[in-house]
């Protein structure tokens, strides 16, 4: 691991070495993801929704923190719109709390109805969403301790408004007083260090570690995302204000065609946007046949590496902007 480089209010605030988060992932934040973003210098979100079966998440837990030595791990509690997809959440926290978890990455609807139990135990919430004003709101209303802004890059939801994380890194923390943590597209060095002279906090990554070794989905898949440029990724689901930033392949496209025919009715889209479907393209490597994730920062994916060697390169990479910022500056003093 590298020596720390930076000191910010999120490496503070989640006692870690670097601030790069990395986000959750369904199917994919398993134990062995979450242990490793922990032992690599950061901090990793293990997802909640990936083990409804609340033993085989309490297992879960149990091995990440045996893999970090007991160092603290993160757990994601991702609340979707479909109440019925959220009845897990509340065991889950109780869990995850009785294991001593006390970092969460919360997404999807606001917190409020986990909030009370998450601070009764003193736990530290950062709460992920997509635009600037929804960081104000919930930086002034909720009872959070920092935000994650993610831009349209980003795989998984960007939201419906699109900006770009270029234009989040200076609005977030000019507006927002609690910790700013952006997401969306970031996979190189130069880019954190430029987030952070933009004035956040840290960033939280997704597509750039899909290729982590740690990541147990199949080879096909990581092989995929590797060939993948800044424009392989495309968004579905606008149609029904649930856009997804997506591996562009043939079930990607079949949706969009759906869209394009102005189809409403979502029982046609099923068989495409299943969730099952990306388990079962994650096991078999088919990555043609279900929705799958990803974002812009594919493009810096380009090998399948450890977790710790892709931290190693962005500390490095963000070094060296460092270095050239400074070589740049007219006067070298002061
Ligand atoms: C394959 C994949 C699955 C994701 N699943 C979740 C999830 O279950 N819950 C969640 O809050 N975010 C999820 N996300 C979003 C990430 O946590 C993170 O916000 C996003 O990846 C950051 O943008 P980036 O992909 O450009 O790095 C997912 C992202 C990807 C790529």
């Amino acid at each position: 691991m590298r020596e720390p480089l930076f000191s910010t209010r999120i490496t503070k605030l989640f006692n870690i070495e670097h601030p790069i988060l990395c986000g959750g992932l369904m199917w994919l934040a398993d134990a062995n993801y979450t242990a490793a973003a922990v032992n690599a210098g950061g901090m990793g979100f293990l997802t909640a929704k990936t083990f409804p079966d609340p033993i085989q998440f309490k297992d879960e837990l149990e091995k990440a923190l045996s893999l970090t030595s007991g160092k603290p791990i993160g757990v994601n509690l991702y609340q979707s719109m479909r109440a019925e997809e959220n009845e897990v959440l509340e065991g889950h926290l109780k869990i995850a709390l009785d294991k001593g978890v006390r970092f969460f990455e919360t997404a999807g609807l606001p917190p409020t109805t986990l909030l009370p139990k998450l601070k009764e135990a003193g736990s530290i919430v950062l709460h992920k969403v997509s635009t600037v004003r929804h960081a104000l709101s919930a930086a002034t209303k909720l009872d959070i301790d920092a935000v994650t802004i993610v831009g349209a890059e980003c795989g998984g939801h960007p939201g419906l408004e699109l900006v770009s994380s270029l234009i989040h890194s200076v609005l977030g923390p000019e507006q927002i007083d609690i910790p700013v943590v952006i997401g969306g597209g970031i996979g190189h060095g130069r880019q954190l260090a430029a987030v952070l002279g933009m004035g956040a906090d840290g960033v939280l990554i997704g597509t750039r570690v899909l290729v982590a070794e740690e990541v147990w989905s199949h080879a096909e898949v990581k092989k995929q995302i590797v060939n993948s440029g800044a424009a392989d990724s495309t968004l579905v689901m606008s149609s029904f204000r649930n856009t997804s930033r997506v591996i562009n392949n043939e079930f990607a496209r079949a949706v969009q065609s759906l869209e394009l025919d102005g189809i409403e009715d979502f029982d046609q889209y099923w068989p495409y946007v299943k969730g099952a479907n990306a388990f079962d393209a994650y096991k078999s490597g088919d990555w043609n046949k279900a929705l799958l994730s990803m974002g812009q920062s594919a493009v810096f994916a380009d090998s399948v590496q450890p977790m710790e060697q892709i931290y190693d390169t962005l500390i490095d990479e963000a070094a060296a902007a460092l270095e050239r910022l400074h070589g740049l500056r007219t006067s070298k003093t002061g």
